[in-house]
C-alpha cells in the first residue's frame, strides 16, 4: 500500500493523454480522444481517453482504468511498480519511509540483484578452466561466443555448494538465496546447497531483461533433461516468455511473433538471425502470455514438434491466443526436427521459406480433426470446433468459420449457430452476476444501480439526491454499495469534486468494483436527461427492492400459514399491505 495522497499527487499531475500518447498514437474526438486499442485486436477505433475524467476505456474489449491503470497494463507491471515510474516520471518524491510496500520492493530488487549475480557466475564458469566441458557442449551443438555472451548463456559447477559459497563471499544473505530459488534447503538439516549442479545455464529474462529465473539443461541424455527455477517473487512461469526482452523489436517490425517450445529453439535461431521468436518454456500458453505478446503483433505463427502436431489438445491451447484477438497460423516439423536442429541445417532463409506454408490454426484444427475423427464425426468435430471458433472476437471472422464448417461437416449454419450458443466461454469478466441476470427484470434493475452509481459520482447533486430520496443500504449489488461508500466518504473527506481516475486509484485490486465504476461513468457520460434518468432509474431500484420483500414475506406467511400462527400471519399481512401502498406513492 502506497499512500493515497502520494496517489492523488501523481494523478494530479500526470495527465492521462500524456500518458496514452507515450505509448500509442491518440486522435482528438470531440471532448475525448480515440485509437485502435492496444490490447486487443480491432480495425475501429473503440477505445477512448477522456481527459476530463482521467480515465481510458475501450468498447470492444471492455479494458480501462485510469493512467496508472494504463501503465500496468500496457508495461505489464505491478500497481507499486507503475507509481514508481509514474511518480519518476512526474517529480513525485516517493519518501522511502513513506513506501509501505518497501519491503516487497526491496525483495524484489534483491531479488533480481542475486539472480544477475547468478547469471555472471555461471556465465564466467563456463568460460573458464573448470568450465571447458560445458563449452565443448555448447560450441558442439553450435552456440557462437557472441550469442552465449547476449542470452548469458552459463555452466553450474558440478559441486554441492560452489555457488553458494561465492555468495558467502559477496555477503549475499542465505536466506536470499533460498528465495530465489537458487539453492534448495537439506532435509537432514546439513545447511543449503546449490539447485543447479553440472548443468548448462539458461538465464530467464522477463520482458524488461531482468534475470528472474534459470532453465539447467544436462550435458547427456539423463533426466530430467532440464531443471528450472521454482517460482518465486519476482518468477511466475505463466508470466514469463522466453526470449521477448530480446525479440520485442523484432516482433514488431517482422509483424509477427514465432512461438517455439524451448530455450534451444529461441537461442539458435536467433543466433541465425531470426529476432521474432519466444518460448513458452515447455508449457500450455496462459492469457497473461497471449497478452503480452499482443502489445507487440497480433500474428502468432507456431511452430511445433512432429510429435506435437497430431494432438487436438495440443491446439486447444491456442484458443488464449484468439481470446486475445490475436491471429493464430501453425506449421509442423518433419520427424525429429525443431527449429534449433532446422536452421542449423538448413539456415534461417528456408526456415522462413518455411513458415510461410503455415496454415489458418482453423484450417489446420479443422484438417487434422477429420483425419483423426472421420468427416462423419460431426459432433465430435464440432465439439472441438466451436470452443474455437466463440473465442474469435471478430464477428465477421466468426461467421466465416460458421459458414465454412458448415460446408465442410454438411450440415445447416443455423445449427452450428444453436450449438455455438452453448459454448460456456468462460471469460473472467463472465462472473456469476452476469449469468444469474439471464432475466431481463433482473438486468434492468443492475443497470439501474450501475446507472445511479455513475451519475453519483459525475454529478454531486445526483449524489445527494439518490441518498436522500433512496438511501445507499438499497443498493444490492456489492460493488456498487461499497463504492458508493467511498463516494461518500470522498465527499466528507472535503474533496468537491471527483475524478473518476482518482476513484479507480482507491480501488486497487478490486477488479469487480473497477470494473463497476467504469461501466457506470461511461454510462453517465451518455446520459442526456440527468433528471429523468435519476427519476427512472431510483424507481426501478426502488421496485425491484419491494418486490424482493414481497418475495420473502410471502415464504413467512406461507410457513406463518402451515404453523396457524395468527400473529405472525396479521403482522405479515399488515407490512404487506403498506409495502404495496408505497407502490401507489
Ligand atoms: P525439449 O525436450 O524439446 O528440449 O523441451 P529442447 O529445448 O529442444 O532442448 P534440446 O534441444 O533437447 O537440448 C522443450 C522445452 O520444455 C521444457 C524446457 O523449457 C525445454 O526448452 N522442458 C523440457 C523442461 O522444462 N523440463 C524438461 O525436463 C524438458
Ligand atoms: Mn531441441
Amino acid at each position: 500500500m502506497i499512500p493515497q495522497e502520494i496517489i492523488d499527487q501523481i494523478l494530479d499531475t500526470l495527465d492521462i493523454v500524456d500518458v496514452v500518447s507515450e505509448y500509442i498514437q491518440l486522435k482528438k474526438a470531440g471532448r475525448n480522444f480515440k485509437a485502435s486499442c492496444p490490447f486487443h485486436s480491432e480495425k475501429t477505433a473503440s477505445f477512448v481517453v477522456s481527459p476530463e475524467k482521467q480515465i481510458y476505456h475501450c468498447f470492444g474489449c471492455s479494458a480501462g482504468g485510469n493512467a496508472l491503470g494504463f501503465i500496468m497494463n500496457y508495461e505489464n507491471i505491478t500497481f507499486p511498480e507503475a507509481v514508481e515510474m509514474a511518480a519518476r516520471k512526474v517529480g513525485v518524491e516517493l519518501p522511502a519511509n513513506k513506501r509501505v510496500s518497501k519491503q516487497e520492493q526491496t525483495l524484489t530488487e534483491r531479488l533480481y540483484l542475486v539472480n544477475k549475480h547468478a547469471a555472471a557466475f555461471y556465465h564466467n564458469y563456463l568460460k573458464s578452466e573448470k568450465g571447458k566441458k560445458g563449452l565443448t557442449y555448447l560450441k558442439k551443438r553450435g552456440f557462437t561466443d557472441e550469442i552465449l555472451k547476449e542470452f548469458s548463456v552459463g555452466y553450474a559447477p558440478d559441486e554441492w555448494e560452489a555457488f553458494k559459497k561465492y555468495c558467502v563471499e559477496k555477503k549475499i544473505p542465505a536466506e536470499l538465496l533460498k528465495k530465489a530459488g537458487l539453492t534448495i534447503s537439506s532435509e537432514k538439516g546439513r545447511g543449503d546447497y546449490d539447485r543447479f549442479r553440472n548443468r548448462i545455464m539458461f538465464p530467464i529474462f522477463n520482458e524488461r531483461g531482468n534475470v528472474v529465473g534459470f532453465g539447467g539443461r544436462v550435458l547427456d541424455d539423463s533426466l530430467p533433461k532440464y531443471i528450472n527455477s521454482p517460482e518465486t517473487a519476482i518468477y511466475t512461469k505463466s508470466n514469463v516468455l522466453y526470449g521477448l526482452n530480446f525479440c520485442k523489436r523484432g516482433i514488431r517490425e517482422k509483424g509477427y511473433v514465432i512461438i517455439s517450445e524451448g530455450y534451444m529453439d529461441v537461442a539458435i535461431p536467433f543466433q541465425f538471425g531470426v529476432n521474432n521468436i519466444v518460448a513458452a518454456s515447455g508449457t500450455a500458453l496462459t492469457s497473461r502470455q497471449a497478452a503480452m505478446l499482443k502489445k507487440y503483433t497480433d500474428t502468432a505463427v507456431m511452430v511445433f514438434d512432429a510429435d506435437k502436431a497430431g494432438e487436438a489438445a495440443s491446439l486447444r491451447g491456442l484458443d488464449v491466443l484468439i481470446e486475445n484477438g490475436m491471429k493464430v497460423r501453425i506449421v509442423t516439423l518433419s520427424e525429429g526436427d525443431d527449429p534449433d536442429s532446422f536452421i542449423r541445417k538448413n539456415g534461417k532463409e528456408k526456415f522462413f521459406d518455411f513458415l510461410n506454408n503455415a496454415k489458418d490454426l482453423f484450417d489446420y484444427k479443422l484438417d487434422l480433426l477429420i483425419k483423426k475423427l472421420g468427416a462423419d464425426d460431426i459432433g465430435g468435430i464440432s465439439d472441438e470446433m466451436l470452443p474455437t471458433i466463440t473465442r474469435a472476437q471478430n464477428a465477421v471472422v466468426q461467421s466465416k468459420y460458421i459458414k465454412i464448417l458448415a460446408e465442410r461437416l454438411g450440415v445447416h449454419e443455423a445449427s452450428l449457430r444453436q450449438e455455438m450458443g452453448k459454448v460456456k466461454k468462460d471469460y473472467s469478466y463472465h462472473s456469476e452476476e452476469d449469468e444469474s441476470g439471464t432475466d431481463k427484470r433482473s438486468v434492468n434493475y443492475q443497470k439501474s444501480e450501475v446507472h445511479l452509481l455513475g451519475l453519483a459520482i459525475t454529478d454531486r447533486r445526483a449524489f445527494e439526491r439518490i441518498r436522500t430520496e433512496l438511501g445507499f443500504d438499497k443498493f444490492r449489488d456489492k460493488n456498487v454499495n461499497f463504492v458508493l461508500r467511498l463516494v461518500e466518504d470522498f465527499y466528507a473527506g472535503g474533496h468537491k469534486d471527483i475524478s473518476p481516475g482518482k476513484m479507480l486509484s482507491r480501488l486497487e485490486g478490486n477488479e469487480a468494483a473497477k470494473n463497476a465504476v467504469l461501466q457506470a461513468v461511461v454510462n453517465a457520460d451518455i446520459t442526456k436527461d440527468v433528471g429523468k434518468a435519476l427519476k427512472d432509474c431510483i424507481s426501478c431500484v426502488r421496485k425491484e427492492n419491494r418486490e424482493e420483500e414481497i418475495k420473502v414475506l410471502t415464504q413467512r406467511l406461507k410457513k406463518a400459514q402451515t404453523e396457524k400462527n395468527d400473529k405472525e400471519m396479521t403482522e405479515i399481512l399488515l407490512k404487506m399491505n403498506r409495502i404495496h401502498k408505497e407502490k401507489v406513492v
